[in-house]
């Protein structure tokens, strides 16, 4: 590709985004289960039929809806995804990266300075609106990523997870709904934990799936788990942070129990996979020592603490790094 054709691409990214956020915010992709014209779509919506044409053409271009004769559809498999009702949709997640574009617009700042620009964390414990909006986002996130895991896992053994700033809890939740057995703790900060006990009563999981109110930097986690889970959360925190949980997951797991850390993670030298190098920025920007900590460096954490079996391996799922290590017996 020609430098000036690639810079082009890179440049074009944030329209494309842009055009998925105002579709998603605008409720057009709802507008979309059938055939209908870019009128149709105007007048239903109140919206401008020059703006809502221009709008479902680019949104065809970019190979999301289908048009044809004058009119515009969402095939089902975007519906699924787009769609409010679709079974996986992703308009939580759509509408946090359009939260998140204020914040990317201070990247600058952050460069210069190296201080995030906007705390997550206090987004969660003290912003209840933008914290369920996060937190549901999350789950759309998360769900594909609960299942790919579980491909790799053995997870059949497991009787007691615990799901360490589970959030929605979507992991415990849908691993739990997967194996009868499995009995599941969510680990989070109170506010979060209302949200949670929400999909757990939602996933009809309260049998099984309960809650432990904390704040991980400071409090134990209790003990008599066979799985723990660490899914984003090591990257909001710095490398002490992270050593001293991965070292309070140690004492919490039963002898030959398993640590599982899903997360962003870079390769060596920081620079790839893309969209973790890139989460690095992101993370950076909204937590004081947030990092997609390096694999190796990870991997040196779970193994000074006394992990044995350790693997890192990638899932196609958002994010795709996973390290796991088995407490000796
Ligand atoms: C990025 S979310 C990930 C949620 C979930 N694990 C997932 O992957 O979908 C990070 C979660 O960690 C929780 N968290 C962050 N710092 C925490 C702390 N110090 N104590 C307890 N929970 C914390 C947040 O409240 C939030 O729910």
């Amino acid at each position: 590709m020609e430098l000036d054709k690639e810079i082009g691409k890179w440049l074009s990214g944030y329209q494309q985004a842009c055009v998925l956020i105002t579709a998603n915010k605008l409720k057009v992709f709802d507008a979309l289960k059938s055939p209908v014209t870019a009128g149709e779509v105007a007048g239903k919506l109140g919206l401008s039929e020059k703006g809502t044409e221009r709008l479902l053409n680019a949104l065809t271009g970019m190979g999301i809806a289908v048009k044809n004769d004058g009119k515009f559809h969402l095939p089902e498999e975007w519906q699924r995804y787009l769609t409010k009702d679709g079974d996986h949709s992703m308009q939580q997640w759509i509408r946090l990266s359009s939260d998140l574009m204020p914040v990317w617009l201070e990247l600058p700042k952050f460069i210069q300075s190296g201080t995030m620009v906007k705390s997550i964390m206090d987004v969660l414990g003290n912003q209840p609106e933008e914290m369920r909006a996060f937190i549901d986002a999350m789950h759309d996130k998360g769900l594909t990523a609960t299942w790919m895991l579980a491909r790799e896992l053995p997870l059949d053994d497991a009787k007691n997870l615990l799901d360490v700033g589970g959030g929605p809890g979507t992991y415990a939740l849908e691993w739990a709904k997967l194996h009868k057995r499995l009995k599941a703790t969510i680990f989070d900060i109170p506010p979060v934990l209302e949200v949670a006990k929400t999909y757990i009563k939602r996933y009809d999981l309260e049998d099984r799936v309960d809650t432990m109110p904390g704040d991980f930097t400071k409090d134990g986690f209790g003990t008599g788990y066979d799985l723990i889970l660490m899914a984003n959360v090591l990257h909001m925190y710095d490398e002490k942070v992270g050593r001293d949980m991965i070292g309070k997951g140690f004492k919490s797991l039963e002898p030959g129990g398993r640590l599982v850390v899903h997360g962003f993670c870079t390769d060596d030298e920081e620079t790839g996979p893309l969209e973790d190098a890139i989460f690095s920025l992101n993370i950076g920007m909204l937590t004081q020592g947030g990092r997609a900590h390096p694999v190796k460096e990870k991997m040196q954490w779970l193994e000074k603490t006394g992990f044995k079996d350790i693997r890192h391996f990638r899932v196609q799922a958002m994010p795709t790094g996973v390290i796991t290590g088995v407490k000796p017996k």
